[in-house]
C-alpha cells in the first residue's frame, strides 16, 4: 500500500492522465508526483494499447519513461505538444508556479511553452496564497557564478519580498549540476510580491539561464489529497 502523501500524488496523477487522448504527444514532467503519472501512462500503454509520444523533461524521467515502454522523443522530434504533464514545489491562485525543487525546471519550462496545455499535479501542501516559501530556483552558468549570484542579490534590493538569502544547490559530491551543466542558485525570499516582474527582472541579468517561476503557463491544477479523493481547478 502506498503512504497517505503517496496516495495523494498517485490520485493526482492517474487523473491527471485521463486527459491524455490517443495519438498525442506529451510533456513528461519531473520529481515524484511526475514519476506516478509516468508510471501511469506507462500502465496504459502496455495494457490498453494507449499510443502516445513522450517529451521528457530530464535524463530522470527519460529514462523512466523508456523502462515503462513509453515511446520517447526530442523536442525537436515532437515539433509541438499536444500536453505537458508536470508537478510543481508551489502553485498560486492564479496557477503562477514555482518549479525547480528537482533542479529540471529549464528543461521543464521549455517543455511546457511549447505544449497547447500545461495541467499541474500537486497535493495540497503546494497550494499557497502567495509564493515564495518555497525557495526560488534560478539555473546559472557555472562561468562566472559568483558575479552573476552578485547581480541578483543587487536586484533584490529592489524587489517586494520578505527575505533575500541566497544558496548554491548542493549535491552529495559538491555543487548541484543540471542535466544541462549549470549551477542553481536557491533564493530564500519568503514571499515574492509580483512574480511576474521577478520573473521578467531575473531573466535579464546575465548568466541566469532560466529561472523557477511559471508565470501564466499552466493552465489546469490537479490536487490529489491523501484519502485519494481528486479535485481538479481551471
Ligand atoms: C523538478 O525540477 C520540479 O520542478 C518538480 O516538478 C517539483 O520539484 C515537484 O516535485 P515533487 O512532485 O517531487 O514534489
Amino acid at each position: 500500500g502506498l503512504s497517505p502523501a503517496d496516495t495523494a500524488k498517485n490520485a493526482a496523477a492517474c487523473r491527471a492522465v485521463d486527459f491524455v487522448e490517443d495519438g498525442m504527444r506529451v510533456g513528461l514532467g519531473t520529481g515524484s508526483t511526475a514519476a506516478f503519472m509516468v508510471r501511469r501512462l506507462g500502465q496504459l500503454v502496455r495494457e490498453a494499447g494507449l499510443r502516445v509520444t513522450g517529451v521528457p523533461t530530464s535524463s530522470r524521467t527519460a529514462a523512466l519513461a523508456r523502462d515503462e515502454g513509453i515511446h520517447v522523443v526530442t523536442l525537436a522530434e515532437a515539433g509541438w505538444l499536444d500536453l505537458t504533464i508536470d508537478g510543481a514545489d508551489e502553485f498560486d491562485p492564479a496557477f503562477n508556479l514555482i518549479k525547480g525543487g528537482g533542479g529540471a525546471h529549464l528543461q521543464e519550462k521549455v517543455v511546457a511553452t511549447a505544449s497547447d496545455r500545461m495541467i499541474v499535479i500537486a497535493d495540497p501542501d503546494k497550494d499557497v496564497a502567495q509564493l515564495g516559501a518555497f525557495p526560488l530556483p534560478v539555473e546559472v552558468l557555472q562561468f562566472g557564478w559568483e558575479v552573476t549570484q552578485r547581480l541578483i542579490a543587487e536586484l533584490l534590493e529592489g524587489q517586494d519580498v520578505a527575505s533575500r538569502g541566497i544558496t548554491r544547490r548542493m549535491g552529495a559530491e559538491g555543487p548541484f549540476v543540471t542535466d544541462e551543466g549549470n549551477f542553481i542558485l536557491d533564493l530564500h525570499l519568503g514571499r515574492i510580491g509580483n512574480p511576474p516582474a521577478l520573473a521578467l527582472a531575473l531573466n535579464q541579468i546575465a548568466g541566469v539561464v532560466e529561472n523557477g517561476l511559471f508565470i501564466d503557463i499552466c493552465d489546469v491544477v490537479v490536487i490529489g489529497h491523501p484519502d485519494g479523493h481528486v479535485t481538479v481547478r481551471d
